[in-house]
């Protein structure tokens, strides 16, 4: 659309009806305008998969690997192939606007939502995050970065002010939002709950500059779910969008603003201008085209079948730790394989939060390992010692007490009692039951046929009055006030009230669980069964057993349900429960133990060298089970590299704190972060930035730079070639990257950081080059005297390698003028 049409249509509109598009009509839907035919847009959550409209079981959604495991991929043909997916699955559930990628970064490693950003490093972000927006838009469906800007911790998040000099923000946490923006030409820009210096981000002047001012985003800036909290303030900023809604404080109190002159008419027109250019672009407007892909770079990546990519991401996200020889495994060598861990049958193929989806299915490792197996492997499931989060109620002997199928009942009651609606569901968890009107309590109920006889442990999870009866026993009664604001915990994940009960095995049970409705306290129901835990001692026993008498063992531990999650910080990188006593045990009763990790960020790994082989699966999303039988049996090579640093204990990594003192988090470390912090201490962690293991040996031989005068790409200030041969025996792909170092700077800046980075493949003893292209950004440092970018002239080493701890080649380049100003010491005016 050109910007006399929008204006044309923006006449048609009165005060009253401008102001009205500026907040969502529902949660997830804007406002529709019959006068100049638009219709609402629907926004979707998220990261991992397009939920839709409904957060219900019944509607189910492609579920992807976790961002963390898309970082480790360092693979933007395979991200922008993941954006496509997301692109179909939007369009098939009418969503307009995907709210993905986050781009925040792995500040510290407790961060409540590592799992749903990239990396530690800005640059990984910034190409990563890039791809998989070209993904989404070249469909017609505009993505969404997030959370603008410095919002990289969840403690305290609607509140907090992240404090941090200029440099930083624009050098580290800005810069994967400027290529989102300048390369990627994203749509919408979600900006933070959390301040930076001072200034809550719904308000601050960060919104309009850098982003719309220098960097030309000419898209819509939408709040963070309830991020806006003032009216003048948040009117007067360059924010365009206040969701959800119908309420908002850009109700009819902006209305009387602009009547009164505290918001001058013309900041309301440049917010709806935009509006209706998104809505153009996706094809909201009548006589717009369906739908305006973003021009593409290359050629558009078409969507694949969800079910192969998926399964061949599983397998580019895994990173191999270590490996002594035991991997991949050979099947023909195997006639039982054990298979250990309660995530083996019941993987985590998500974090937790509002990225979450109902997955289409879910592929176990244990039942993928069967099928790969299957007739001549013995496959031996021993679930080891209980992990602490209970399981929803719903599993196996859960039956809905109205019709006898499998599930629960789930059942929406009047105050009087009067039953208003009733459904089947499979769950316990539901986090958007139907409110007819008149909803006062909502119920969940199930018959229980108990496998084990004992202890029982059952839940109620929510705000408000609950109660939770087994067979008209109480377990929970009372009323459990909302102690957050936080919409990830109050509509997403609020807190359990648990009771125990003697049940007999093979007696059936009756439970029902409910919850008043109140205002402010949410929708969400959730009710967890936990079995009597089998004793410690025997399960370890049994897993031990299991191992010894196997050809092979493979040993799956991970975080829970619980620990990682929107909505709160990690306190703690130990794996929950008896799980490194687990993996202890396993160790030293097979030499052919494969550690598996399943977790979205990292986990202390106590016994990591005493491990054969250490594979991090992350949240593998809804293939977990074919995607890693493909890697342990060697259909397919491990192709993750870290993308950020692993510590061996919390306590060694040089920046981990996510709690603001006096309600401010200072990041005092500046750009040090990541595997830069660790450079500049001198420690060494667990596994560096960038390692990551294939199935194959690599021996770098040589590094030569090629300056840019040589090179058509306006973009590139040079490029370097990395000769590397393949050792091993067999064809694999390895991603070399390419560090920067100024010894001797005029400015602080990091021991080294990553300038650039590319992928090849090559056969046993094959040679191949590796182009890495190295952007002038690399060579930008900020000036915030000048106010703009600038390239210091002088000797910049170069060095290569596979990880940023393990660098065998070096070379120099010489950054001077070129004669055509490009170079010395020159200023990248920002605007
Ligand atoms: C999250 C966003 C999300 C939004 C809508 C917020 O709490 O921070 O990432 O897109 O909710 O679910």
């Amino acid at each position: 659309m050109t910007q006399e049409e929008i204006a044309r249509l923006l006449d048609k509109l009165d005060p009253r009806q401008k102001v009205r598009l500026l907040t969502g009509a529902t949660t997830w839907r804007t406002a529709d305008e019959p006068a100049v035919g638009l219709r609402p847009m629907t926004m979707s959550d998220g990261p991992a998969g397009v939920r839709g409209e409904s957060w219900d079981e019944r509607n189910t959604s492609a579920l992807l690997p976790s961002a963390s495991a898309v970082g480790a991929m360092w693979d933007e043909d395979l991200a922008e192939r993941l954006g496509a997916l997301l692109a179909v699955e939007a369009k098939a559930k009418g969503v307009d606007v995907v709210l993905a990628p986050t781009l925040n970064l792995h500040r510290s490693p407790l961060g409540g939502r590592h799992f749903e950003c990239y990396s530690e490093d800005p640059e990984l972000t910034a190409r990563t995050g890039a791809a998989l927006i070209r993904g989404i838009q070249a469909h017609g469906v505009a993505a969404t970065a997030k959370h603008y800007v410095a919002n990289d911790s969840e403690t305290d998040r609607l509140t907090v002010s992240v404090d941090l000099d200029e440099r930083t923000l624009r050098e580290v946490y800005l810069l994967p939002f400027e290529a989102a923006v300048r390369a990627a030409r994203v749509r919408v820009v979600m900006c933070g709950y959390n301040a930076v210096n001072g200034t809550t981000l719904a308000e601050s002047p960060l919104l309009a500059r850098p982003l719309k001012e220098e960097w030309g985003f000419d898209g819509v800036l939408v709040s963070d779910w309830g991020a806006v909290r003032s009216t003048v303030p948040t009117a007067l900023a360059a924010l365009d969008l206040a969701m959800p809604g119908p309420e908002s404080p850009w109700d009819n109190r902006l209305g009387r603003a602009i009547e009164d002159g505290r918001v001058p008419m013309a900041a309301v027109d440049e917010k709806v201008t935009r509006l209706l250019r998104l809505a153009g672009r996706v094809g909201a407007l009548h006589r717009s085209a369906p739908t305006d892909p973003a021009p593409s770079p290359g050629p558009v990546v078409e969507p694949e079948e969800p079910g192969a990519l998926l399964r061949r991401a599983v397998a580019a996200g895994c990173v191999l730790l270590g490996n002594r020889g035991v991997l991949p495994l050979d099947p023909a060598s195997l006639t039982s394989l054990a298979v250990i861990g309660a995530q083996a049958a019941d993987p985590r193929v998500q974090g937790g939060g509002s990225a979450g989806v109902h997955p289409r299915h879910v592929s176990t490792p244990l039942g993928a390992f069967r099928e790969t197996l299957a007739p001549t492997v013995r496959v031996v499931h021993a679930p080891g010692p209980a992990l602490g989060a209970p399981p929803f109620l719903g599993g196996p002997g859960c039956h809905d007490p109205r019709d006898g199928r499998p599930g629960t009942l789930l059942r929406v009651l009047a105050a009087d009692g009067a039953e208003l609606y009733a459904g089947h569901r499979e769950s316990g968890r539901q986090i958007e039951p139907p409110l007819p009107p008149g909803a006062h309590t909502v119920e969940i109920s199930a018959r229980l046929l108990p496998a084990a006889g004992g202890t029982w442990t059952f839940g109620v999870g929510g705000f408000g009055r609950m109660s939770l009866t087994v067979d008209g026993t109480p377990l929970v009664d009372g009323v459990f006030p909302r102690e957050t604001d936080d919409p990830a915990v109050v509509h997403v994940n609020p807190p359990s009230q648990y009771g125990e009960i003697a049940l007999t095995a093979g007696r059936p049970a009756l439970v029902v669980a409910r919850r008043e409705l109140a205002e402010e306290t949410g929708r969400a129901i959730l009710v967890t069964a936990a079995p009597p835990r089998p004793d410690r001692a025997t399960a370890l026993a049994e897993a031990v057993d299991a191992a010894r008498s196997a050809d092979a063992a493979v040993v799956f531990v991970g975080t829970t349900q619980d620990s990682e999650s929107e909505g709160h910080d990690r306190t703690t990188l130990a794996l929950p429960g008896d799980q490194d006593a687990l993996v202890r045990a396993v160790i030293a009763a097979q030499p052919r133990t494969v550690v598996v990790v399943n977790s979205g960020g990292p986990v202390e790994m106590p016994w990591r060298t005493d491990a054969p082989a250490v594979l991090l699966a992350w949240f593998p999303g809804q293939e977990a089970g074919t995607g890693l039988a493909d890697v342990l049996f060697g259909a397919a090579e491990p192709g993750g590299r870290l993308p950020t640093t692993w510590p061996a204990i919390l306590a060694d990594a040089p920046v981990s704190a996510t709690r603001p003192v006096d309600g401010v988090l200072r990041y005092a470390e500046g750009p040090h972060i990541g595997h830069r912090a660790w450079l500049r201490e001198h420690r060494a962690p667990a596994y560096w930035f960038g390692h990551g293991l294939g199935y194959t040996t690599w021996g770098y031989e040589s590094a030569s730079v090629t300056p840019s005068t040589e090179m058509a790409d306006e973009e590139t200030a040079f490029t370097v070639s990395v000769r590397l041969r393949n050792t091993g025996g067999r064809r694999g792909r390895e991603v070399v990257q390419v560090y920067l170092a100024r010894p001797g700077s005029a400015v602080e800046r990091p021991v080294r950081w990553l300038a650039g980075y590319a992928s090849v493949e090559a056969a046993p003893g094959e040679t191949v080059t590796a182009a890495v292209r190295v952007p002038h950004r690399a060579l930008h440092h900020w000036s915030p005297r000048e106010r703009g970018w600038l390239t210091e002239p002088g000797t910049y080493e170069v060095h290569a390698g596979p990880s940023a701890g393990r660098l065998p080649l070096v070379a120099s380049v010489e950054i001077r003028s070129t004669g055509d100003g490009r170079f010395l010491g020159e200023r990248f005016p920002g605007h």
